[in-house]
C-alpha cells in the first residue's frame, strides 16, 4: 500500500498546557530548535508521504505562516548575506506541499479526520496526530507501511502502557501474528484499567482506508461527547483488517508539561553539538539540588 498523502489534525485546544498554549498553538511549542509539529511533518516526508493535509482550527494561523514563504524575513537575511539562516528558513517552506482546512466544530478526533475526505480522494493514507513526537531507529511510519505491505488493511501504532493509563488512551484487543504485530479484534477508547481489554495503547499514527470516512459518518459521538477515531475503526473491523505495529522507539507527549520537557532533554542530549554541555548542566544541578 503506498501512501502518499497525511492528514495532520492541529485543532486542539492544548488545554493541559496552559498558560503555555493561551495565546499559541501547542504544536508551535518548541522542542529543542524547532516546534513540535515539524518533527512530525519531517516523520510523514521520511515515510515518503509527499502531500499534509493539517485540520485547523481557531487560534492556529502561526502553523500556516511557518510553514509559508517569509518574504520580508527572507529579503532581510538575503540583503545582510545572512545565507545560513535564508536557507534554514526557506528549507521550512519549501520540505513538502501543505493544505489546510478547518474544523468548524470540536467535535474530537474522528470528525477532524472526516473533514480530510475531500483531499483524500480515494487513496489510502496516514494520519500523524501532532501531539505524538517519536523518536526511533526507523521513523515510526516507515515501521507502519512495512506491516502494512505484509499484511493488507489498516494500521495503528502502539505501545505498551501501565495498566492505570489505559484511561488515556485507546487500547486495543488482539492476537498476536508475528512479535510487536497484532491482528485487531476490537477497540476502545480510553476505558477505565478494569475494562480495558490489554495494556497496549494505540499511540497517534494510523494508516487508513478511505471506507474510514463512512465509518466516521456513522459514528455517534463517544467517549467525552466525541465523535472518536477509534469508535469508527472498531465498527470498520468486520469489514477491513486492522493491524496493530508496536513500533521501536520513544513516544513523546508534547500535549502535557513532562512530555515536553522530556523530549526537550532527551532529544538535546542526542544532538552532538548540545549534548556535552547539556550534561554536565544536567549533573550540576543534580548536584546542587540534592546536596
Ligand atoms: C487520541 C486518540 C486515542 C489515542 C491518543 C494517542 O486521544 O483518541 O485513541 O490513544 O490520541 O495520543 P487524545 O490524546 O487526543 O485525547
Amino acid at each position: 500500500m503506498g501512501v502518499r498523502k497525511a492528514v495532520i489534525p492541529v485543532a486542539g485546544m492544548g488545554t493541559r498546557l496552559l498558560p503555555l498554549t493561551k495565546s499559541q498553538p501547542k504544536e508551535m511549542l518548541p522542542v529543542v530548535d524547532k516546534p513540535a509539529i515539524q518533527y512530525v511533518v519531517e516523520e510523514a516526508i521520511d515515510a515518503g508521504i509527499q502531500s499534509v493535509l493539517m485540520v485547523t482550527g481557531r487560534g492556529k494561523r502561526a502553523i500556516e505562516d511557518y510553514f509559508d514563504h517569509s518574504i520580508e524575513l527572507e529579503h532581510e537575511l538575503e540583503s545582510h548575506g545572512k545565507l545560513d539562516d535564508l536557507h534554514a528558513v526557506q528549507r521550512i517552506s519549501n520540505m513538502i506541499q501543505v493544505y489546510y482546512v478547518r474544523q468548524k466544530l470540536p467535535r474530537g478526533l474522528g470528525d477532524a479526520v472526516l473533514q480530510a475526505r475531500a483531499f483524500i480522494d480515494g487513496d489510502p493514507f496516514a494520519v500523524l496526530l501532532a501531539d505524538d513526537i517519536i523518536d526511533g531507529p526507523t521513523p515510526c511510519l516507515v515501521q507502519m507501511q512495512q506491516v502494512a505491505r505484509r499484511y493488507p488493511g489498516m494500521v495503528v501504532a502502539v505501545m505498551e502502557v501501565p495498566r492505570e493509563q489505559t484511561s488515556s488512551y485507546g487500547i486495543i484487543e488482539g492476537t498476536a501474528v508475528v512479535p510487536g504485530v497484532w491482528e485487531v479484534t476490537g477497540l476502545v477508547e480510553k476505558p477505565e484499567p478494569a475494562d480495558a481489554p490489554s495494556n497496549l495503547a494505540i499511540v497517534g499514527r494510523y494508516i487508513l482506508t478511505p471506507g474510514i470516512f463512512d465509518a466516521i459518518e456513522q459514528t455517534e459521538p463517544g467517549k467525552n461527547g466525541e465523535v472518536q477515531l477509534t469508535d469508527a475503526l472498531q465498527a470498520m473491523l468486520p469489514f477491513k483488517k486492522v493491524y496493530a505495529c508496536e513500533f521501536k522507539g520513544t513516544r513523546y507527549d508534547i500535549g502535557d508539561q513532562m512530555g515536553l520537557l522530556k523530549a526537550n532533554v532527551a532529544l538535546a542530549l542526542k544532538r552532538p553539538e548540545l549534548a556535552g554541555d547539556l550534561r554536565q548542566f544536567l549533573s550540576e544541578t543534580l548536584e546542587t539540588i540534592f546536596d
